[in-house]
């Protein structure tokens, strides 16, 4: 699953004792496993090796520079939603004809320099941004590689807020307007709209949403080619699980058994946006507790973590596994798992500094009993973590570490009271 584990009683990423990471660089910070990384964009592309698959590693979900440069010197390319992103991309060297940019809001600068940039695929969300694509690429006497994003409406199971393939959401548009839409940009000379894109949400544990989708998407294809259009590209987006409450998430070999048969007999070339099954295992949070009290019936363990390093659990009421970096002797879990309540343990909800109630990593938590300076690790904070932290309360951006092997450095250090305030000496 991954290289986080408990090793005489203490907890260490790959060979290195998370405390001495802490102790080296603070806390609140995150720690990634580079070998976790490697592992499953490897599990990704073996799993689905017998297509013919392009693998995009969805920026948004682990931007940090170093961890890109990894994944681009092993093979993956990058599914990007700004401009942003998309210089990130090209900082690690990432091949710009490989690259996919989505999203339901580009602006003339960022189509204007991504057509410049030599983009593979722009992932098209709505009538308007086609025009906008076919009128800048002509200006630049250039044609753009487009794939038309079409929402399926299938329902994904998830939480409501990463849902995106339903008909009441923003993205793509309407599985009946496609083939209108084919009709009147089939033929423009600044876009060469020739891939259909889906992203039904994520994270989605089952296949059967896949299923649903790839049956609907390729039908759509076919009566596209049917209408003389050229389509040789499905990108069916990312989404993939990943374990946060134990062993929940479907290994990559499954949803790839179950798209394999739609695809077969099609020649698509097939595009993946994977981005927290490859992230979010390979990260932790590790945060160090203030305080303990007492409120109420309740117990409060007070880290210097808060919702400002890790948003999903106010966002989202997301779980995240939680356990001391050092438990006492006896405490090390043999597995992580939702369910363990070791005798000892304590109810507690685990929260953070910041001014609001919904300022909590975890809520109602048996563990095992920690006092004021015991470092505590929040597990599966490699995805959408790091990336969706926020200064409020003026916060600084916390540290981020990478660990490879025995040793580890800093690959993002921790912001000082002068970055903060830098860009309002004005
Ligand atoms: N492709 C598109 C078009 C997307 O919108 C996304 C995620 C992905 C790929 C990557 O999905 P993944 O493989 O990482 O599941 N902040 C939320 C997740 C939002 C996902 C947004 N789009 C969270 O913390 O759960």
């Amino acid at each position: 699953m991954d290289y986080f584990s408990y090793a005489r009683d203490e907890l260490f990423c790959e060979d290195v004792r998370v405390a001495d990471i802490a102790a080296a660089h603070g806390t609140p910070v995150y720690v990634y496993s580079r070998q976790t990384f490697l592992d499953h964009l490897d599990r990704v592309r073996s799993a689905f090796s017998e297509l013919n698959t392009l693998v995009c590693y969805s920026i948004k979900s682990c931007h940090n520079l170093n961890i890109l440069r990894i994944l681009e010197e092993h093979g993956a390319s990058f599914d990007v939603v700004s401009v942003g992103e998309l210089r990130r991309a090209l900082e690690v060297d990432a091949d710009p004809s490989q690259i996919v940019f989505a999203g339901v809001g580009k602006t003339d600068e960022e189509i204007g320099f991504a057509i410049d940039a030599g983009i593979g695929w722009f992932n098209v969300e709505s009538e308007q941004e086609l025009e906008r694509v076919n009128h800048i690429a002509g200006k630049l006497n250039r044609t753009a590689g487009c794939a038309l994003r079409v929402n399926p409406d299938v329902d994904p199971k998830t939480h409501r807020y990463t849902t995106t393939g339903k008909k009441e959401t923003k993205f793509g548009v309407d599985l009946e307007r496609a083939r209108r839409v084919f009709a009147e940009f089939g033929n423009r000379s600044g876009v060469d709209l020739r891939g259909i894109h889906i992203h039904i949400g994520s994270p989605v544990n089952t296949v059967d949403p896949y299923v649903r989708s790839t049956q609907k998407a390729v039908a759509l294809i076919e009566l596209l080619r049917g209408d003389g259009h050229t389509i040789d590209t499905l990108n069916i987006g990312g989404g993939f699980g990943a374990h946060y409450t134990g062993d929940e998430a479907p290994p990559a070999k499954s949803y790839a058994d179950a798209v394999a048969p739609i695809l077969h007999g099609t020649g698509l070339r097939l595009i993946l946006e994977p981005g927290r099954s490859i992230a979010a295992n390979a990260g932790i949070l590790v945060g160090r507790t203030i305080f303990t009290k007492a409120g109420g019936d309740k117990r409060f363990l007070i880290t210097d973590a808060a919702m400002t390093e890790l948003l999903r659990p106010a966002l989202y009421d997301a779980y995240h596994f939680a356990w001391p970096v050092k438990p006492p002797s006896g405490f090390a879990p043999a597995h992580r798992s939702a369910d363990l309540k070791p005798a000892g343990s304590v109810l507690v909800d685990v929260v953070g500094p910041v001014c609001e109630s919904g300022d909590f990593l975890a809520k109602d938590r048996w563990l095992p009993p920690m006092e004021r300076g015991d470092l505590l690790a929040v597990f599966s904070a490699g995805a959408y973590a790091a990336v969706m932290a926020s200064r409020y309360n003026s916060r600084p951006l916390a540290a981020e570490v990478l660990v490879e092997g025995d040793r580890f450095r800093l690959i993002r250090r921790r912001e000082t009271y002068d970055d903060m305030v830098r860009h309002e000496r004005v």
